[in-house]
């Protein structure tokens, strides 16, 4: 199995990069192809999670994907997101590092409003499903509200 993986792993190179192997770095650092020199890091944002037992955890995240989505992609099921991220629910509610207020966008009318309906909003309030996720939020850190 592992065979075929790096056989059709070389059928899409050459698909990609051309019989004579010419092309992008980032697309051999992709394939993993390289045989020499270090290997291409290709990093993404990273975002420190607080789960509602205490736990930190560090993840890393699509930029473009809301907070809301890098949390439930990473397997935070305690954060609900009900609806979706439509911002009519707030079971995205996570309260978030200060430090970095004044790199997140502004909070909107109607976040603003659910909010709250939260027994729980403080400062630090926001709901994540507003917040886009970006590498100028590498390193946030947010703690995941309690269950309303
Ligand atoms: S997911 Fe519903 S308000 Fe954010």
């Amino acid at each position: 199995m592992e065979r075929f993986a790096g056989s059709r792993k070389r059928i899409i190179a050459t698909a990609i990069l051309g019989p004579r192997g010419c092309g992008s770095v980032a697309a051999l650092a992709w394939l993993d192809l390289r045989p020499t020199g270090p290997k291409l890091e290709l990093n993404m944002p990273r975002l420190i999670v607080v789960n509602r037992e205490g736990e930190e955890r560090t993840v890393e995240g699509d930029a473009g994907l809301s907070v809301m989505e890098v949390l439930r992609v990473n397997g935070f099921d305690e954060l609900l997101a009900l609806c979706g991220g439509c911002c009519s629910c707030a079971t995205c509610h996570v309260h978030v590092d200060p430090s970095f207020a004044g790199v997140l966008p502004s909070m909107g009318e109607d976040e603003n409003d659910l909010l709250d309906s939260s027994g729980h909003r403080d400062d630090t309030s926001r709901l994540s499903c507003q917040i886009p996720f970006s590498d100028a939020l590498d390193g946030l850190k947010v703690r995941i509200a309690e269950e309303d």
